[in-house]
């Protein structure tokens, strides 16, 4: 199924738990359900780690939402940009903050598209597989991309943590097809030759800016 993206304004709702993910696997990573104690004096339930520990980006993050678990998707949006994933021990300590479930948090994280479990890449590269892009080619495009990257049906960012490459659906810019984002920024009528020009440039800039530094 493919999972939707999140809305592009953030819900003000409480977001309901996604109608329960199907399947009754357990999750790759467990989430853990041991809530932290204690405060850091945000009161966001930390047991004092945030000051010192990851945590302190999520703290900062929650306390700015007010700790409302209405504010779920907002926090988890903002979380992700900040560590390019949501690591489960971050979605655990999110649920106990919010006063959520983590199987409520959890379900949202999983549920949306937009957001991953999984660390990725600098650059995402998101490539429209849906009808219009589909028909353009945009499967020649990802084999291309995947090939000059390393990467395989199970494996989705390279070696070097530069790249993550993934399929999504209609990203709303048919006109364009075939469409690919890199980050926010979109490319549109990608050819397999132009998708990895670009490739090639972001690894020049990141080059120079090594050699800068
Ligand atoms: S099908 Fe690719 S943007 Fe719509």
């Amino acid at each position: 199924m493919t999972r939707p993206a999140t809305p592009a304004t953030p819900a003000t709702a409480t977001p309901a738990t996604p109608a329960t993910p199907a399947t009754t696997e357990s999750p790759k990573t467990a989430v853990s359900t041991t809530a932290p104690t204690g405060g850091c004096g945000c009161g966001c339930g930390c047991g004092g780690q945030a000051a010192t520990t990851r945590f302190e980006k999520v703290c900062e993050i929650i306390d700015r939402h007010q700790r409302r678990g209405d504010r779920l998707i907002p926090i988890l949006q903002e979380i992700q940009a900040a560590y390019r994933y949501l690591p489960a021990s971050v979605l655990s300590y999110v649920a106990t903050a919010l006063g959520l479930s983590p199987a409520a948090v959890y379900g949202v994280a999983t549920f949306y598209a937009h957001f991953t479990l999984e660390q990725q890449g600098r650059y995402v590269i998101r490539l429209c597989d849906g009808t219009a892009c589909h028909v353009k080619g945009s499967m020649k495009i990802y084999e291309a991309l995947s090939k000059r990257l390393g990467l395989g049906r199970e494996k989705k960012t390279s070696d070097d943590m530069l790249f993550t490459l993934e399929t999504v659906s209609c990203l709303g810019a048919c006109g364009l097809a075939p469409v690919m984002l890199i980050n926010d920024e979109v490319h549109g009528q990608v050819t397999p030759q132009g998708a990895l020009e670009l490739i090639d440039g972001l690894l020049a800039a990141e080059r120079n800016q090594a050699k800068a530094e």
